[in-house]
């Protein structure tokens, strides 16, 4: 096989074989192929996109370009879910201890954040003590015993993915639909779920800015999940404004014990219910949405659910009584309040902005060096169509220093208010599957 054959049949719009794609993960992986031509063939995808059996053969081709995790010795269907990420979005912390205490067994396998905030590893390790590495067989021995564990990436997984990655980023090359979906469908094969529960964002401060985009990428998705089967499952879930309240470290950790209490905040909770009766559904533990979402309802009601995260949390050597005392977190020196300006009704929220003036504060990391100050955050009093009162709080700011005056203007910039009326924003676009 010529790699320049291959180059010219994706080049003219035709599908290509499993073998032609087998070929180019196996050669630009153990750089046979080189960047140039790799390069060509990622533009080319680009333009002429694939077909869903195309998007499963590289999905495929990329699981096995390194290791992967078997949980085949834990009983029942593993499902996993994921996030195209978005600002404050503390819906795996609660979702892990909350499906498993309705009996799905939960292998979660997360990763650290660049961003505004850390991602749900760094959210952990805001309690003290908390392991995030356990060998594989401990963790599967916790799954197997408790229903639900959470481990830092381990092994060589997807390396194609790594490479490729690397090179769309420089190449212009990284919002093409079959990449994204073939990029985060392989990463989850390759941790061993058996089905995937996925939540694409849209809005500002998402990845997709617009609600077709996420459909595209989310039907993307679906239909590389039947290609390989594994069941996949959607959600379009809204990210124009942050989600729930807090975004910080310890700050999200107490909002996922108060969301598990059923005292969180309302669109989260929301957007966990969804989340959760599919990955119920999926993992065949309910046979309709509703009969799941009743289930995740009671052990919420009953605490089983906030339990279930103490004994996780204690299981991998975290100080569990952070559950029933927050203030135990670490908590940030100074409190501030950004206040209205005005009268009126909150008109936009912009989520990035938001999320960076986060991460001025030292909430998340804007390269891979930057340490993370766990206490850290903000704390949003509004949601869009809310009404306001002029000098009530917006926001509470959680700092470190005392001078947070850049976070402040950023914040004041990101929240604007209309006298007239505001809709509030759906929470939810579409759900498939
Ligand atoms: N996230 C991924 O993991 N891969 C992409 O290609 C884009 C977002
Ligand atoms: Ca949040």
């Amino acid at each position: 096989m010529r790699f320049v054959d291959i180059l010219e049949k994706k080049r003219d719009g035709h599908e290509l074989t499993r073998e032609e794609i087998e070929f180019f993960i196996e050669g630009y992986t153990n750089g046979t192929i080189p960047d140039y031509q790799a390069s060509a063939f990622l533009m080319a995808v680009y333009f002429q996109g694939m077909t869903a059996e195309e998007q499963g053969h590289l999905v495929m081709a990329m699981v096995n370009s390194g290791d992967t995790i078997d949980l085949s010795q834990i009983e029942g269907i593993k499902v996993d879910k994921h996030s195209t990420g978005g600002v404050g979005d503390t819906t795996t912390l609660i979702l892990v201890p909350l499906v498993a205490a309705c009996g799905v067994p939960v292998a979660k396998m997360s990763g650290r954040g660049l961003g505004h905030t850390g991602g749900t590893l760094d959210k952990l390790e805001a309690i003290e003590g908390f392991q995030i590495e356990l060998s594989e067989q401990a963790f599967i021995d916790q799954v197997n015993t408790l229903k639900a564990a959470v481990i830092g990436q381990s092994g060589n997984l997807t390396p194609a993915d790594k490479k490729i990655y690397a090179l769309r980023d420089v190449t212009a090359t990284v919002d093409s639909i079959p990449l994204i979906a073939s990029s985060i469908m392989s990463k989850k094969i390759a941790a061993g779920a058996d089905a995937i529960v996925l939540d694409v964002k849209v809005g500002e401060g998402a990845f997709m800015k617009t609600v077709e985009q996420a459909e595209q990428l989310a039907h993307a998705m679906v239909n590389i999940g039947e290609a390989v089967g594994r069941q996949t499952m959607a959600v379009i879930s809204n990210m124009s404004e942050p989600l729930g309240e807090a975004i910080g470290n310890a700050l999200e950790i107490e909002e996922a014990i108060a969301t598990l209490k059923g005292e969180g905040p309302e669109d989260l909770t929301e957007l966990c219910y969804v989340l959760g009766s599919k990955m119920i559904v999926a993992a065949k533990k309910a046979s309709s949405f509703e009969e799941a979402r009743h289930m995740l309802k009671t052990v919420i009601e009953d605490g089983s659910a906030l339990q279930l995260f103490k004994e996780m949390i204690e299981a991998q050597g975290g100080d569990g009584t952070i559950v029933d005392d927050p203030k135990r977190l670490p908590q940030a020196t100074y409190t501030s309040e950004v206040l209205a300006s005005q009268d009126g009704y909150i008109e936009k929220i912009i989520a990035n902005d938001i999320g960076v003036a986060a991460m001025l504060l030292g909430a998340g990391r804007a390269t891979k060096e930057d340490e993370i100050d766990m206490a850290v955050g903000l704390r949003l009093h509004k949601k869009i169509g809310d009404v306001v009162k002029k000098g009530e709080s917006l926001v509470t700011i959680y700092s470190n220093k005392e001078d947070v005056t850049t976070t402040r203007e950023k914040i004041e910039r990101a929240i604007q208010i209309s006298a007239t009326k505001v809709e509030k924003q759906p929470l939810i676009f579409e759900t498939i599957g």
